[in-house]
């Protein structure tokens, strides 16, 4: 049996740019691999509700489509995330998936370090917003292996494989999926611990790395710029010990509820009955 690409399309237009970048991508993996699709957007993925249980090995009191598609992850041997650009970000579906993320947890084994390329489509050229770095944060988040990311432009569905320069792009991903040592070179200064390329900077030298939110400085060494960045207290996909120290301390935070609870129960108590609320026509449906 081939291996499987999951394609992960956050579009809501069935043949649209991002599904059909995805398959030309499985078209340019050459032979061996059999594609599995999902429209995030046909789906139904319910809010995080906060609860933890899912950290206990409790089932998430959600009912919905969230699982199948974690466990199409988890079987996948590689995946293609591609997602329009939505008033400057990528579009929501793929914060709805990642929302629920507390579940990655409990499958760390089958999910570190598998081969990822993420896409951004944008409908207009400089016009993409932060829709690389949320595309690149699905694959980091589901603790992929980012081996490639690009924002690709096209407006109209099927618009996005009209450009050769599009058609190159599809290219060098699908061949980064099937052989690590082609990843796809960054264009410019990185984070040296995710590879990210957005970064928050201050005039007195600080910056932080939008994909890992690692923080440190930024310098021009020989004219260049060059970032120096330490993870701090809480990395979430450096390294696979990272991340279950990071579902370690989230499993403890049980306790230090449990410790403070009265205190925090006194903290509520004057807000109470405060405003009124707009509520939902579906009443408790959603939620
Ligand atoms: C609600 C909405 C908001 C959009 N916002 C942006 C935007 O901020 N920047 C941009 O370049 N394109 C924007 N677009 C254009 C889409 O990113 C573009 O059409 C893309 O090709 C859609 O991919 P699809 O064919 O896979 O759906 C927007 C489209 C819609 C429907």
């Amino acid at each position: 049996m081939g291996k499987t690409l999951l394609g992960i399309s956050g579009s809501p237009r069935k043949h649209g740019n991002c599904e059909l970048f995805i398959k030309d991508i499985f078209k340019l993996m050459g032979q061996g691999w059999e594609l599995r699709m999902v429209r995030l957007p046909e789906l139904d993925i319910k809010p995080c509700k906060a609860c933890y249980q899912c950290l206990f090995d409790q089932k998430c009191p959600q009912e919905d489509d969230f699982l199948p598609v974690l466990d199409a992850l988890a079987r996948a041997d590689a995946y293609v995330v591609a997602a329009p650009v939505y008033f400057l970000s990528a579009n929501s579906s793929m914060k709805e998936f990642l929302d629920r993320g507390l579940q990655f947890y409990s499958l760390v084994d089958r999910l570190w370090g598998k081969p990822g390329v993420a896409v951004a489509i944008a409908g207009i050229e400089g016009k993409e917003g932060s829709g690389k770095r949320d595309v690149e944060s699905f694959v980091k988040l589901t603790l992929g292996d980012l081996r490639g990311s690009a924002v690709v432009y096209g407006a109209l569905p099927g618009e996005a494989l009209l450009s050769d320069a599009n058609r190159r792009i599809a290219e060098g991903l699908a061949r980064a999926l099937v052989d690590p040592s082609l990843r796809l070179a960054p264009r410019g200064p990185v984070c040296p611990l995710c590879g990210g390329d957005t970064f928050r900077l201050s005039s007195g030298g600080g910056a932080m790395c939008m994909l890992c939110s690692g923080s440190g400085s930024w310098q021009l060494e020989n004219g260049d710029l060059a970032f120096h960045i330490e993870p701090g207290d809480h990395p979430l996909f450096l390294d696979k010990d990272a991340v279950n120290a990071h579902a370690d301390w989230l499993r403890g935070m049980k306790g230090r509820f449990l410790a403070r609870r009265s205190e925090l129960k006194e903290v509520v108590k004057p807000y109470l009955g405060m405003g009124t609320y707009i509520e939902s026509k579906k009443g408790k449906e959603r939620g």
